[in-house]
């Protein structure tokens, strides 16, 4: 797995400000995640640039045995990290979000939905704000256990935000669980942070 944030300090890492990619949403080397099985009661949605939200996904995955999903836009983010920010703040400006390029499946036999994401500039990293704003409605009802990997700046307007955008998509009837928080350079040594998570939310 490409994850470029690990392992480095924080003095290296700034931030996340500068973080590559490898120019296709964390997929160049393979088709994006997707485990579906029959029984499952806990499913993990998530997006990831640079590979570290998809590594906590991962982690979420084999604590929980939930089915899996990513994330895909039609046009990936540049493996640069500039060229992704003046992406990203052309479509925050002109409020026009990514196009996904994803099927969701039938969502009901599951009672819990993990969503994972990344802060950009203090919100919900683009591609889920298009998840939510195209498929919100069919996470009525569901359980939502918000995970982020972020730039040490904490989860920003982020989890109020999905709450709106389901608002707004007609979802109803859902609870929130208290969100996982994990700084980008970190995500790889946050096992008993992850596992504490999920024994408080799955108890
Ligand atoms: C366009 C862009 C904007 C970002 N803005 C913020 C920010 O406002 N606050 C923050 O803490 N981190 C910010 N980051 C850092 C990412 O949240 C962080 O690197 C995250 O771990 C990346 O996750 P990923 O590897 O799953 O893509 C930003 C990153 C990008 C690419």
């Amino acid at each position: 797995m490409y994850a470029p944030q690990l392992g480095i300090t924080n003095g290296e890492w700034q931030n996340g400000y500068g973080t590559p990619s490898d120019g296709q949403d964390t997929n160049n080397k393979n088709q994006p995640v997707r485990k579906l099985t029959k029984d499952a009661k806990q499913l993990i949605i998530y997006f990831s640039r640079s590979g570290s939200t998809e590594l906590l996904a991962g982690m979420i995955e084999e604590k929980t045995s939930a089915d899996i999903l990513e994330v895909v836009v039609k046009n990936p983010y540049p493996g640069v990290y500039q060229k992704t920010l003046e992406r990203a703040n052309l479509e925050r400006e002109n409020n026009n979000y990514p196009e996904l390029n994803m099927q969701l499946p039938d969502l009901s036999q599951y009672d819990t939905i993990f969503l994972g994401y990344q802060i950009w500039a203090m919100h919900l990293s683009h591609p889920m704000n298009s998840f939510l704003t195209t498929f919100g409605q069919l996470l009525s009802g569901k359980r939502i256990a918000p995970f982020m990997s972020e730039g040490g700046y904490g989860q920003g307007d982020s989890v109020q935000q999905i709450q709106e955008i389901l608002c707004e998509q007609g979802a109803s009837q859902n609870t929130f669980t208290q969100a996982l928080v994990v700084d980008g350079n970190k995500v790889d040594r946050s096992k008993l942070q992850v596992a504490q998570w999920i024994a408080k939310i799955n108890k």
